[in-house]
């Protein structure tokens, strides 16, 4: 299914097959009545009585070839609803074979300079599928034609929604894609690949690592017979030389568990445990695309955590790039051990104003928060309020959880400097911040996002259909746009 919008300059025509229109709150429809046909109108006002008017869409059949589907506006809309609209707009017309919209702008209520695009943004998001292994190609068209004085989105607006879209997409194309496809070789090319936008990639391979001396991300690549990688992405849009933000992101293209390994079942969603470092990538994309005037850095670890004759054992010692040591009691927690390199390296290297880090890194958020919040763990108050309202403006929701130095013991370890599980059990997903923290050796403010619930769907949600949401990529741009840039 592919879909094509066009701006047209001329007017609805009475006659137009299928028409999308705008009303009123409680499908008020006085305003529509220049748009149709009186029969129409009497026809819509007649069954309007018993319809269901809580709905925010309602669809009327007129002839087997035309229909007319009304959107009702509330007052002081949102932007997060105006794109719910046009997601909910697409599940309409998704349902049938090819077919063309008119969709009138002319009778938008609402005073929102770009409700158009945020309602087109909407509708394009929730559209996205991954059919790249389908052998039956679907060729089904919807064709969109957006009428009237309201369709006027100025050029910068159109390149910011579709930076976004492109962005989200990229982020969601990695995620879906399996495992054998996207290890760790293949996805440090693809983020090569990203150098055409403008954005400057440094590839740190193996040999690279080891005289860093990031021992904690190679630990958990070793099994494998690909490559380890930690990736730089570096945007520099500021006029001036500002510190960079920095975003990081845990990149387990696929996670066994290593010898600690992952019962059979629900094994293959380990595929999307790579998740947050697509969000990174993502974010770095749509910045590039709508040259963002900001200075940011992505970077991204790279592994594949697997069995083999070489993989880590439990009980393995390994000196962190900090200097750090770490005792590995459990092969399966090592997205923070890949983090943990990474946390270090960026605020040594880049020196941030301060560092974002986004993982799908533990069932326990799950058990928490479920799949409507991002467990967001702090150690700035600043810079959590301002996610937190950035998260309810594009609806990728975070809460705040707790650090305290009092889980410090749980990961204190007699043999190393710490110990990569928590065995007393409980605040699973704390203690996995609380390690991470450990990695920050000159307090730059920092935040770490839990995404394990959020990186894919199962049911579909608001803005996508089911699979890889893209979580994160619009959060952040939303942080960047009312407070960075
Ligand atoms: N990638 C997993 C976390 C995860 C679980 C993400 C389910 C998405 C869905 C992570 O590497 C992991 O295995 N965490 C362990 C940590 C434990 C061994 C301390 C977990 O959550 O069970
Ligand atoms: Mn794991
Ligand atoms: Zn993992």
């Amino acid at each position: 299914m592919s879909i094509k919008i066009s701006f047209k300059k001329s007017k609805l025509e009475k006659t137009s097959a299928n028409l999308v229109l705008f009303v009123e709150e409680k499908f008020n429809i006085r305003s529509i009545k220049k748009y149709i046909s009186s029969p129409d109108y009497s026809f819509i006002s007649d069954l309007l009585k018993t319809s269901d008017l809580k709905k925010r869409l309602l669809i009327f059949n007129l002839t087997s070839k035309k229909k007319i589907i009304l959107v009702s506006i509330k007052k002081n809309i949102k932007n997060s609803e105006i794109e719910n609209l046009g997601a909910e707009l697409f599940g309409l017309i998704n349902l049938e074979k090819n077919s063309e919209y008119f969709i009138n702008t002319e009778n938008i209520i609402d005073n929102n300079q770009n409700f158009i695009g945020y309602f087109l943004h909407g509708l394009k998001l929730k559209s996205y599928e991954f059919k790249k292994y389908k052998s039956k190609k679907e060729t089904r068209l919807i064709t969109l034609n957006v009428l009237g004085r309201r369709n006027n989105l100025s050029n910068l607006d159109q390149i910011k929604f579709k930076a976004l879209e492109q962005g989200t997409f990229y982020a969601r194309d990695l995620v879906s894609e399996p495992g054998n496809v996207l290890h760790p070789d293949e996805y440090a090319k693809r983020i090569k690949s990203l150098k055409k936008y403008g954005l400057k990639i440094n590839i740190y391979d193996q040999k690279k690592l080891k005289k860093l001396g990031m021992n904690a991300l190679l630990g958990v690549g070793q099994g494998s017979i690909r490559g380890s990688y930690l990736v730089t992405m570096e945007w520099m849009g500021a006029r001036n030389s500002s510190r960079p933000l920095a975003f990081i992101g845990k990149g387990v293209c696929f996670d066994t568990g290593g010898y600690s390994l992952k019962p059979a079942k629900f094994m293959e969603d380990m595929t999307y445990d790579m998740a947050g470092s697509a969000a990174v990538v993502g974010l770095m994309k749509n910045l590039a695309l709508r040259k963002a005037k900001i200075n940011v850095v992505g970077v991204v670890g790279l592994v594949e955590n697997m069995v083999s004759g070489n993989a880590q054992r439990p009980g393995d010692i390994v000196k962190s790039y900090s200097g750090k040591t770490i005792e590995i009691l459990n092969t399966d927690a090592e997205g923070r051990l890949v983090l943990a390199d990474a946390i270090t390296f960026t605020e040594k290297k880049f020196k941030p104003k301060f560092m974002i880090d986004l993982a799908t890194l533990t069932g326990a958020i799950i058990v928490s928060l479920g799949s409507e919040y991002a467990g967001l763990f702090s150690n700035d108050d600043k810079l959590s309020n301002e996610l937190i309202k950035a998260g309810e403006k594009v609806e990728e929701k975070l809460w705040r959880m707790p650090l305290h130095k009092n889980f410090d013991k749980l990961i204190n370890s007699k043999n190393a400097d710490m110990q990569n599980i928590n065995y007393v059990g409980g605040a699973g997903s704390t203690t996995a911040a609380q390690f991470l923290q450990r990695f920050i050796l000159n307090k730059t403010p920092w935040a770490h996002l839990d995404i394990a619930g959020m990186a894919f769907s199962k049911y579909g949600g608001a803005l996508n259909s089911g699979g890889a949401t893209g979580y994160g990529v619009r959060l952040l741009n939303q942080l960047i746009v009312d407070y960075y840039e």
